[in-house]
C-alpha cells in the first residue's frame, strides 16, 4: 500500500490521478491533497478519500476552507496553508509518493521539496525540469528519492529505455498530435479564438497546456524536458506529428531498430505507471482494442510552421536561464490570450521579446529561479503586441 500526496489535485491530472487511486484501494491511499484556491473541489475530494491533510496555497481561500472543515461532522483533516503548507505537504512523513500535478513554474518548489525528503516523485509538472533542469537533477542525485515522468511522451520513452544502454540509443522521437490547428497555414491563425485553441482534438487538459498544444510550445517544452531527463543532446531528439496520439513516443537504436510505446489516449495510464513504479498493476481502464484504432500516420514538423516550438528549441539549446524565461513569458502570454487581451500569434511575439531582452544566468537555486521568473514576467508584460 502506497501513501500518496497529490500536489494540484483539483486540476486535470490531479482528478485523473484520484480516479486511478480510488480504483486501486488495495494499492494506494491518499495521505494529502494540495490545490491553489479551489476549496469546493478540494473539500469534495477530501470527503471521498479521507486524507491526513488538505492544503490550499491561497491564504484567503484557506481561511474559508477552515470554516467549511469546522462545520463537517466527519474526522477533520489537518489544514495546511500557503507556500509553507505546500512544502510541508511535499515532504509529509507518512507518504511514500508525491504526484506533482501543479501547473507552471509554481511547481518547482514541490518538486525540490519532495526529492529532498526522499520521496518517489511522479512528475507531471514538466516546467520544473524545463525551468530548472540542472537544479532538479542535482537535487535528485543528492537524494534517496526517485523521479518518474508522467507526461505521456516521457513516460513512453522511459518504458522504451528500460534495459537499454545509453551508448546504443541513436535518437528519441517524441510524438505530437499537432493540436487543433494542424493542417492549417500559420497565416490563417491570426484570429483564432481562445475557445478554438482550447478545443484539443485528442486530449482533455488544463487551459495552459491546451493553449501550449495549439501553439506547439508544449512540444518544445517536452523536447527540453526529454533533454534534461534522459541526458540526450538536442540534435538527437526529434518530433514527429502523429495526429492519432496512439504511439506515445519512440526510441531509435544504433542498429536502426525502433521501439515504441502504444496505448489509449488517456493520461490515467501513465499516471498509473508512475504511481505503481517499479511494479505494473491494474488495469484501471477498459481493455484497449488495437484492431479499432485504424490508420496510424506520422508526418514531419517543418521549421516555421509553429514559431513557439522554434523559439522553445532555441531557448533549450541556449540553455542556462533561457528555458525559465521561455516558460514564464509563455505563462503571461497564455493568460493574456485567454482573457482576450492579445491575439493568438502575439503569444510567440511576447516570448520572443522576453528571450531577446534576457541576460542569462545559471539557475543553481530557487532564488535564482525566482529572480529570472519575475524578470521574464515583467518583460513579457511590457512587450508590444499587434
Ligand atoms: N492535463 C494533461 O493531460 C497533462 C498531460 C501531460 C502533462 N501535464 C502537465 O501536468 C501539469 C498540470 O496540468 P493540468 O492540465 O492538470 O493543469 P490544471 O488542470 O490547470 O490544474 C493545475 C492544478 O495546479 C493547482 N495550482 C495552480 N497554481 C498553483 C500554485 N501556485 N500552487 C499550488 N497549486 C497550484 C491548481 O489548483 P486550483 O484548481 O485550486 O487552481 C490545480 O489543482 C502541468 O505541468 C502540465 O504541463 C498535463
Amino acid at each position: 500500500m502506497q501513501r500518496i500526496v497529490i500536489l494540484g489535485s483539483t486540476g486535470s491530472i490531479g482528478r485523473q490521478a484520484l480516479d486511478v487511486v480510488m480504483k486501486r484501494p488495495a494499492d494506494f491511499s491518499i495521505a494529502g491533497l494540495v490545490a491553489f484556491s479551489n476549496r469546493e473541489e478540494l473539500l469534495r475530494q477530501a470527503e471521498a478519500t479521507r486524507p491526513d491533510f488538505v492544503c490550499l496555497v491561497d491564504e484567503s481561500a484557506a481561511k474559508q476552507l477552515r470554516d467549511d472543515l469546522g462545520s463537517t461532522a466527519s474526522a477533520t483533516p489537518t489544514l495546511l496553508t500557503g507556500e509553507e503548507g505546500l512544502l510541508a505537504a511535499a515532504a509529509w512523513e507518512d507518504a511514500d509518493t508525491v504526484l506533482n500535478a501543479v501547473v507552471g513554474g509554481a511547481g518547482l518548489a514541490g518538486t525540490l521539496a519532495a526529492l529532498k525528503a526522499g520521496k518517489k516523485l511522479a512528475l507531471a509538472n514538466k516546467e520544473s525540469l524545463v525551468a530548472a533542469g540542472k537544479l532538479v537533477k542535482r537535487t535528485l542525485e543528492e537524494s534517496s528519492g526517485s523521479l518518474i515522468p508522467v507526461d505521456s511522451e516521457h513516460n513512453a520513452l522511459w518504458q522504451c529505455l528500460i534495459g537499454e544502454k545509453d551508448s546504443e540509443v541513436a535518437r528519441l522521437l517524441l510524438t505530437a498530435s499537432g493540436g487543433p490547428f494542424w493542417g492549417r497555414r500559420p497565416s490563417d491563425l491570426a484570429d483564432v479564438t481562445p475557445a478554438e485553441a482550447l478545443a484539443h482534438p485528442r486530449w482533455e487538459m488544463g487551459q495552459r497546456i491546451s493553449i501550449d498544444s495549439a501553439t506547439l510550445l508544449n512540444k518544445g517544452l517536452e523536447v527540453i524536458e526529454a533533454h534534461e531527463l534522459f541526458g540526450v543532446d538536442y540534435d538527437r531528439i526529434d518530433v514527429v506529428v502523429h495526429p492519432q496520439s496512439i504511439v506515445h513516443s519512440l526510441v531509435e537504436f544504433v542498429d536502426g531498430s525502433l521501439k515504441a510505446q502504444l496505448g489509449p489516449t488517456d493520461m490515467r495510464l501513465p499516471i498509473l505507471y508512475a504511481l505503481a513504479w517499479p511494479r505494473r498493476i491494474g488495469p484501471v481502464l477498459p481493455a484497449f482494442d488495437i484492431t479499432t484504432v485504424g490508420d496510424l500516420t506520422f508526418e514531419s514538423l517543418e521549421p516555421g510552421w509553429a514559431p513557439c516550438f522554434d523559439l522553445a528549441l532555441e531557448a533549450g539549446k541556449a540553455g542556462r536561464s533561457y528555458p525559465a524565461v521561455l516558460n514564464a513569458a509563455d505563462e503571461v502570454a497564455v493568460a493574456a490570450f485567454l482573457s482576450g487581451m492579445i491575439r493568438f500569434q502575439d503569444i510567440g511575439n511576447i516570448i520572443n521579446h522576453a528571450l531577446s531582452e534576457h541576460e542569462p544566468i545559471d539557475i543553481d537555486s530557487v532564488d535564482d529561479f525566482t529572480q529570472v521568473d519575475a524578470g521574464a514576467r515583467a518583460s513579457a508584460r511590457q512587450a508590444k503586441v499587434s
